[in-house]
């Protein structure tokens, strides 16, 4: 094959970086009329080939798009019968005229133009793929993951990478600017069994011993704060050994991020700053300040601490317009709270049913769904008319704010639990509505976190956050009160998106006493501290400055900004929901030989 040493410019680059390629001179997306008459070499693979006879046309397809071959068996019946014979996703190189089309496709960039093709090379052939290699692939998901890098080829999971790549640039140009720097940090460190289950690695060379995959670089960042970095970010991998769903797998990406000499407000300004910046390039939106929510707020109002703002339907405490009217359930419960879907009078019996079904499944556990439907003519019907006059159902709705033609949903239960299941219906309700637009953008922030979590099954608290988080400075006297360590609030804060957590940081305790007191009120002995944290703690006794950060679910962020539901489809090599890489089929036995280098014995079942 001649070699083309023709200057190849690929659309968006500037010609500071055109580079000489030898393959094809232009890309499969970009040609049109003003090309007309050029000869152009294009490389790519074959989507489709359609024979009609006296004309073959093939679809060539590359990152940028498609362009159509056209060979003519009058003209050129050698090629024609070559062109014939190609099956899908052959790799070709072709070589023509650009041509006006006659039959011209306006939903392609390219579809004015197509190529009259003069010389074709097989780059390589290929097998027939098992799933079309389509917008719309006819693969399943198990298929579609063997074979990722096939499923790689599609345009919408191109998109999504592209995506990906585009916000990762936008946050290393607006950090890089604010004066962060980026640093990397180890992968092999050393296990700490807070928050999720870590990965570990057996040490080779210490025998029975351990490195940890970061579950973050947490203690890293803090490390590097320490050191005088005052500024630091990454786009760092993380590794956590816990139940996947849509949005989590047990490797992801996080934007993470420290700052030096900060309180709260700097690090809420900085980082809305960068979140703002990436929804304007990437969507054209423009935000003000972002709204800031208590944890307590949000639990009252929402019911989770990662509320969607994409619409109201806020929560109504109703205990003091429904007790003591004789209906026990209601008398009985510590909380009884409502919600009022706007125009859902006319709800059929079916859909009330199927309301009533949806909170008593077992994932959501409520017992029982209690309506009250506002009727247009201003009269009410309850599920409880029983116990409430129409007097009665009209001081509820007034108090929920309904207007004729609402329908008002009540559970009640234990404040907490409660509060659970009526942020499900609320979000269903949402969804039903069409109230949770994915092109919708909402996020705020969530401040003033607790500090503690009580466990009832080890009888402990735990950190909510993590054990470096620094109470709100105002509750830091009551670390000596255990009876009141459930109040401390924490100095953390979370960042939210449509219903998703898509980031959460916190004030840092840069005082060693303060983190004995915290490790103190974690059931953490002196001895067990120093081995875990060890390292952390006396660095901190070399000077540690103030310092507070955040990280950023990266995944997350690009599939929000995707407009998708799963971060799966935004990495390029993602495990399913069984932590399984299906292509590489991973995780796999060991050999003897492997195990025993690694002083590793694994013990059968029936003996452990
Ligand atoms: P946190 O544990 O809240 O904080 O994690 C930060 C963000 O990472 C994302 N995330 C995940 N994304 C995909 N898959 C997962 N399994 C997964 N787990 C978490 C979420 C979350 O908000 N070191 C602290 C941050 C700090 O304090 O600076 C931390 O890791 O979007």
């Amino acid at each position: 094959m001649e070699p083309l040493f023709v200057v190849f410019l690929q659309s968006g680059i500037t010609e500071k970086y055109i580079i000489k390629i030898m393959y094809r001179t232009n890309t499969c997306g970009e040609l049109n009329l003003q090309n007309a008459g050029q000869t152009v070499t294009l490389c790519g693979w074959l989507q489709r080939s359609r024979d009609l006879g006296g004309m073959t046309f093939i679809d060539l397809r590359d990152r940028y798009g498609i362009t159509q071959l056209v060979f003519n068996m009058e003209t050129r019946p050698d090629l024609c019968e070559k062109a014939r014979k190609l099956g899908r996703e052959y790799v070709l190189q072709a070589t023509g005229k650009v041509a006006e089309r006659s039959n011209k496709n306006p939903k392609m960039p390219t579809g004015e133009i197509e190529i009259l093709v003069e010389e074709l090379n097989i780059l390589n052939p290929a097998k027939t793929p098992p799933f079309t290699i389509e917008e719309h692939s006819d693969g399943g998901d198990d298929l579609r993951m063997k074979y990722r890098y096939l499923d790689l080829r599609r345009t919408p999971v191109m998109r999504n990478l592209e995506l990906r790549h585009r916000i990762a640039m936008l946050t290393r140009n607006y950090l890089s600017d604010l004066h962060f720097l980026e640093i990397e940090t180890p992968c092999l460190i050393k296990s700490t069994p807070e928050g999720a289950r870590d990965f570990v690695v057996p040490s080779r060379m210490n025998p029975g011993q351990f490195y940890a995959l970061p579950q973050s670089p947490q203690q890293y960042k803090q490390l590097l704060m320490v050191a005088g970095y005052d500024r630091y970010f990454q786009l760092a991998r993380c590794f956590r050994d816990e139940d996947l769903r849509a949005d989590r797998q047990p490797e992801f990406t996080q934007i993470d991020c420290e700052m030096s000499f900060v309180e709260q407000e700097d690090v809420l300004q900085t980082f809305e700053g960068l979140l703002k910046h990436i929804l304007k390039e990437v969507k054209g939106l423009e935000f003000g300040a972002f709204p800031r929510i208590t944890w307590n707020d949000a639990m009252k109002y929402y019911g989770s601490d990662k509320p969607d703002i994409r619409f109201g339907m806020k929560f109504i405490e109703l205990n003091d317009v429904v007790k003591g009217k004789g209906f026990g359930v209601f008398d009985n419960a510590e909380l009884v709270v409502g919600i009022c879907a706007e125009g859902c009078a006319e709800y059929t019996r079916k859909q009330l049913d199927a309301l009533t079904d949806f909170v008593k499944r077992p994932q959501i556990g409520a017992s029982g769904l209690v309506y009250i439907r506002c009727n247009g003519d201003g009269s009410f019907k309850s599920s409880v008319d029983k116990f409430y006059t129409p007097e009665d159902l009209q001081r509820i709705a007034e108090h929920c704010n309904a207007k004729a033609g609402d329908l008002i949903l009540v559970l009640c239960g234990e404040k907490m639990k409660v509060r659970k299941q009526l942020s499900e219906l609320r979000l269903e309700m949402g969804s039903r509505l069409g109230l949770r637009k994915p092109d919708e953008f909402a996020p705020l922030w969530v401040i003033d976190f607790p500090l503690l979590e009580w466990d009832e099954e080890t009888q402990r608290y735990y950190a909510m956050h993590h054990p470096f988080t620094a109470p709100h400075p105002e509750d830091a006297p009551l670390l000596d009160q255990p009876e009141r360590w459930g109040d401390i609030r924490a100095n953390a804060y979370d960042i939210v998106l449509n219903g998703n957590e898509i980031g959460g940081g916190s004030i840092r305790i840069h005082n060693r006493d303060m983190q004995n007191k915290m490790f103190h009120t974690l059931g953490f002995t002196d001895e067990k501290a120093q081995e875990q944290f060890g390292f952390l703690m006396g660095a901190f006794e070399y000077g540690a400055p103030p310092h507070a950060g955040l990280a950023f679910g990266f995944d997350r962020l690009c599939a929000i900004l995707g407009e998708a539901d799963s971060i799966r489809d935004f990495i390029a090599f993602p495990k399913n929901n069984a932590g399984r890489d299906m292509m590489a089929d991973a995780p796999s036995p060991i050999s003897n030989e492997q195990l025993d280098e690694l002083a590793i014995r694994l013990v059968p079942q029936e003996e452990k």
